[in-house]
């Protein structure tokens, strides 16, 4: 093929965890469109996982859909041994899936904060493990890229930024920080890449009563210097570039997308 026309992600394989719906969807469109064939996680909805693999087969790319919880050992476990007799192996894995469960310290019941730690974090460490286990059986593919493997962590600018009223999902999201720096350190000698991507509001269903009224928009865009929340698009094309060999020294790093939220908007008119 033409090198000056070959996809970026040609004749790889990937799996978009959360993938039905935001975020993970136009991450899962976004590697389709670069050539790779997504397997699209999901734990609701047929109809949308359907709707999806049509869209991009009608493109002329491969996708199929894969039901399982993250969080659980045996879905993950089944998921990627379905996954690899699709595709033959797997060469990228976006940990998309996340969810909120929110409310004050001092009313917070122990099942919401164990739901969105077991989803958001430990779902993370599930499809990790599993990924990095194929990555090191199979080892390098030159042809196919100049890393034995990446790994993407959707993660939040509430990594580093304090959620008051929301302890379980900051708390998650500060957990897959080092989940993600820890693992990039171990896995590095094996030439894997592992980054994660951190959002600040993108307009999804996750976040819909920050964005679904003038009101309320109006008090989110105070939060973000640029003017406009962001789109799952914004990500989708991150995400691809980090998955492609275009960012193939970058391990171990966080990658902001917020438009600024993480510049303390509130420090431009004072202190
Ligand atoms: P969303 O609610 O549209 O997507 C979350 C997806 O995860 C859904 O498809 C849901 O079905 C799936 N999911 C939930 N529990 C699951 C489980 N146990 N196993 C497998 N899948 C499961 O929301 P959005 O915004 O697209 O969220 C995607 C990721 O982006 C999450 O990790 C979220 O924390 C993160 N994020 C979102 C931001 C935003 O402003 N929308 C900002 C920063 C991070
Ligand atoms: C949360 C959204 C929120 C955004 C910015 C994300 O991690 O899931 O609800 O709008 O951070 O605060």
């Amino acid at each position: 093929m033409d090198p000056f026309n070959r996809k970026k992600l040609s004749g790889q394989s990937a799996l978009v965890t959360g993938a039905n719906s935001g975020i993970g969807r136009a991450v899962a469109f976004a590697l389709a469109a670069e050539g790779a064939s997504v397997a699209i996680n999901y734990v609701t909805d047929d109809q949308a996982t359907q709707d999806m693999i049509r869209q991009i087969q009608a493109s002329g790319g491969k996708a199929i859909g894969l039901k399982g919880d993250v969080s659980q050992e045996g879905d993950v476990q089944q998921m990627f041994r379905d996954l690899i007799a699709a595709f033959g192996t797997i060469d990228i894995l976006v940990n998309n899936a996340g969810i909120q469960r929110d409310a004050p310290l001092h009313t917070m019941a122990l099942k919401d904060w164990q739901r969105v730690i077991d989803v958001n974090l430990t779902g993370q460490f599930l499809c990790s493990r599993e990924a990095a286990r194929e990555f090191l059986r199979r080892g390098l593919v030159p042809e196919r890229s100049r890393s034995a493997g990446k790994i993407i962590c959707m993660s939040s600018v509430h990594e580093v930024i304090p959620w008051s009223g929301h302890v379980n999902y900051a708390s998650s999201k500060g957990g897959v920080m080092l989940l993600m720096k820890s693992m990039a350190q171990e896995l590095a000698p094996f030439k894997i890449r592992v980054n994660s991507i951190g959002p600040g509001a993108i307009q999804t269903p996750i976040n819909k009563p920050a964005w679904d009224t003038p009101q309320a928009l109006d008090k989110l865009l105070t939060l973000i210097p640029y003017g406009r929340i962001g789109e799952p698009e914004d990500v989708g094309r991150l995400a691809a570039w980090l998955a492609s060999d275009d960012s193939e020294y970058i391990t171990g790093t966080t990658i902001f997308i917020d438009g600024g939220m993480t510049l303390f908007p509130g420090f431009a008119t004072n202190g």
